[in-house]
């Protein structure tokens, strides 16, 4: 009795043990990059590949952001902004080319269109 009590134990504690391990194998590891299509490393070259309306990408202050769809709700007329796709576009974002900064509500929109790292 007292040894099935044992073996049944000792079971238990494995599966515990076991169930850790495997849980830990798909955890992101502390330190590292969580990786996904967030964090995709995006060059110059492949940014350049996004210059027009249809197909827009910027990097603004180290991120790249996927704005074709954001292009058509822009404020500005289109000439404004349209030539930053494809480039980094950080001090035309920081300056509206007028020397004035956009708001904060800008940069909470802006957030939405991330789609990776600049790596120029
Ligand atoms: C990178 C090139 C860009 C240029 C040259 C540019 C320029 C401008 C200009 C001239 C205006 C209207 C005048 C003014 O409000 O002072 C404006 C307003 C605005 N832009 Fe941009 N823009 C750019 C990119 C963006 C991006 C990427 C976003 C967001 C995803 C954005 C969001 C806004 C918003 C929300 C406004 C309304 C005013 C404000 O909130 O600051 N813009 N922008």
């Amino acid at each position: 009795m007292m040894r099935n009590v044992y073996i049944a134990a000792t079971a238990m504690f494995w599966a515990i043990v076991l169930a850790f391990w495997l849980s830990s194998a798909w955890m992101p590891q502390a330190g590292q990059p969580t990786g996904g299509p967030a964090d995709r490393i995006i060059s110059t070259t492949e940014l350049a590949r996004h210059a027009s309306p249809a197909s827009c990408w910027m990097a603004i202050r180290g991120d790249v952001y996927d704005l074709a769809t954001y292009l058509p709700n822009h404020p500005s007329r289109p000439d404004i902004i349209e030539p930053w796709c494809g480039k980094d576009a950080t001090w035309a974002y920081d300056t509206k080319t007028k020397g004035r900064p956009h708001s904060r509500t800008a940069d909470e929109l802006l957030a939405k269109y991330r789609i990776g790292k600049f790596s120029p």
